[in-house]
């Protein structure tokens, strides 16, 4: 869009909003870009022409929160403009952005002279936004709400599951030593490795409450994990009457989090054999390289997502038609695979089934910081 079309320019009268658009100084920033750091002292206003501009704190090395984001016709930055106190967030570009900056001078200049018209117009646009920013804030405060109580739930669900754990463990271990033949060997393997998965699980959920995925990546050879996966849940697939099929290339190696994309997967399948609710059904897994990244689709010839839920699918706590439905397996898988620097989406119907897409890079070692999820925590107050 070209400036004089937008929003602010359009609040002022014609010889200001000329001014304005003569003065102001357009610029184009390339993916990444950053347009101002925390806690920098404010000197323009920014009108979003083109593009995206992504807002985020600050958490710890390397990784930030996106709180918010601003669209074409939106501005951003005019508290600090006003009050003139430091920047709360980092503006950082999405993709590429194009926009006009106002420089603080110029538009207090045009400010104090501008009519009660035009004060008004700003009052509404900042009191619109301030409804909408605290509607954020009560999701936000009720959201973390609900994950401390996953926490605590998770905290003494791990400390009770311990002691069974161990024992289960030890006594698999104590059969496998007493009976040396391999298929037991095998069996006994079995349920250790279970019961050390669902250790980790709990711990998964653990930090997953605490908002922090933290990810041990090394080269993980899909087809073996995949191989792996398939054995783990045979028994658990054929008991539901539904046949797991594996499709991948030998040699398809990825730089991931194998225990936690295993979790992704396992979210996916146990979703797909849930959804066929004791009918038959097929679940396929298949990956494909392509030059940039690996593709795995995860397909099932079940009923399909229900309508009501496919808009806000990746949400926590988002179930439908489950008694025990934690609505958390997805946001899990999500912020499993936006963590990896991948996307994850599905296409789904009635008559055909779900297709879930997981799109992963070869390697993930980036010289960029990684950027947590939106899920994790709901949008916060846009920053100015
Ligand atoms: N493959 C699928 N087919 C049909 N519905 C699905 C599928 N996967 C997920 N769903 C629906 O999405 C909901 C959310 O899944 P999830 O986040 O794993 O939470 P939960 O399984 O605890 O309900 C499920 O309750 C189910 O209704
Ligand atoms: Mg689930």
């Amino acid at each position: 869009m070209d400036i004089q079309s937008h929003q602010f320019i359009t609040f002022f009268d014609a010889k200001s909003a000329a001014k304005l658009a003569q003065l102001a100084t357009i610029e184009t920033f390339s993916h990444q870009a950053i347009i101002f750091e925390e806690g920098e002292i404010p000197d323009y206003l920014y009108l979003v022409l083109e593009g995206q501009v992504n807002f985020r704190k600050w958490i710890r090395k390397h990784h930030y929160q996106i709180v918010a984001t601003a669209q074409p016709n939106e501005f951003f930055g005019e508290f600090g403009v006003l009050d003139g106190q430091p920047r709360s967030a980092q503006a950082i570009v999405c993709e590429t952005a194009t926009v006009a900056k106002i420089p603080r001078a110029i538009l207090m200049e045009i400010l104090e002279k501008a009519s009660s018209e035009v004060v008004l117009k700003l009052f509404n646009y900042v009191i619109q936004r301030l409804r909408v920013t605290t509607k954020d804030y009560v999701q936000q405060v009720a959201y973390k709400e609900k994950m401390v109580l996953v926490g605590e739930m998770v905290n003494t669900i791990i400390h009770d599951l311990k002691s069974p754990l161990s024992g289960i463990h030890l006594s698999s271990g104590m059969i496998k030593e007493l009976h040396e033949d391999e298929e037991t060997a095998e069996w006994c393997e079995l349920i250790q490795e279970q019961a050390q998965r669902m250790t980790s699980m709990a711990e998964e959920l653990l930090e997953f409450a605490k908002g922090l995925p933290s990810l041990k990546r090394d080269r993980l050879n899909l087809y073996s994990a995949l191989q792996r996966f398939q054995k783990l849940n045979g028994v658990y697939c054929t008991n539901a009457g539904v046949e797991l099929r594996v499709a991948c290339p030998e040699t398809v190696e990825i730089y991931a989090d194998e225990a936690k994309l295993i979790r992704v997967v396992q979210n996916l399948v146990v979703n797909a054999v849930e959804a066929f609710n004791q009918q038959e059904g097929t679940i396929e897994i298949q990956v494909t390289p392509r030059p940039e990244w690996v593709q795995i689709t995860i397909t099932d010839n079940g009923p399909g997502i229900p309508a009501e839920i496919r808009e806000t699918f990746f949400e926590s706590f988002v179930t439908h038609g489950k008694a025990n439905g934690t609505g958390l397996g997805t946001a899990i898988a999500k912020s499993i695979i936006d963590a990896h620097g991948g996307t994850l989406f599905f296409q789904t119907s009635e008559d055909r089934g779900t297709t879930f897409f997981l799109n992963l890079p070869y390697t993930t070692e980036t010289q960029n910081a990684t950027t947590l999820p939106l899920q994790i925590a709901p949008s916060l107050p846009r920053p100015s």
